[in-house]
């Protein structure tokens, strides 16, 4: 049976690094794992009056696609050091109602590439702060702080030069996921 996962890139810009990136990487899953990106540029702001009555369609549909995931996936660039608002927001806007978060349990790894040399090593680290709150059990070691540069991404695959590294962290996230057959 397949195993899906849900992508949440922390970009909404058309030529976003991150999401070439991602898009690249994903390729290199095995047959059985299956990748959907989630769409978090038409959510409202989190708006804590809004649980009081049903979640608009855009919120509702973010909710549903985390719920039926087995895993999640997050690349984000880095935003004055920390994660974007958007992507700080999807997250909130599934959370929520209290009680009703649709991220507990689900296995999760972060990534992200920046312009910058330390690849987004801080914004991925606030990341995990809020992950570990939610209890998203996350992938540890296998760091991936990656630097934009031309060849990391040619033509939509993953370049010559990052492709083993890449690989590597594929690999790894593949047998996290596994360990937690349950998280749907
Ligand atoms: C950035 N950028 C950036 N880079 C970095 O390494 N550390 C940082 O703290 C920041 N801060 C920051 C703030 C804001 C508001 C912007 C717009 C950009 C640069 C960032 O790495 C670059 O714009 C990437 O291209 C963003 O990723 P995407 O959109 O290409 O995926």
């Amino acid at each position: 049976s397949q195993t899906h996962i849900a992508v949440v890139v922390g970009s909404i810009r058309k030529e976003s690094f991150n999401r070439q990136f991602a898009e690249a990487f994903v390729k290199l899953a095995p047959a059985d794992f299956k990748f959907s990106f989630v769409r978090i540029d038409d959510l409202p702001l989190y708006d804590q009056d809004a649980d009081a009555a049903p979640a608009v369609p855009t919120v509702a549909r973010l909710r549903d696609e985390i719920k039926q995931a087995d895993g999640v996936l997050f690349v984000t660039p880095e935003y004055n050091r920390s994660i974007p608002g958007v992507l700080k927001n999807a997250i909130d806007q599934a959370s929520r109602p209290w009680g009703k978060s649709v991220w507990a349990g689900k296995p999760t790894a972060v990534m992200g590439v920046s312009v910058g040399v330390i690849g987004t090593a801080l914004a991925q680290q606030h990341l995990r702060n809020v992950l570990a709150y939610l209890a998203m059990p996350t992938l540890a070691g296998n760091e991936a702080f990656i630097q934009w540069k031309d060849g990391l991404v040619v033509n939509g695959e993953m370049g010559e030069q990052s492709k083993e590294f890449a690989q590597g962290i594929m690999d790894a996230f593949v047998a996290w996921v596994r360990k937690f057959p349950q998280a749907k």
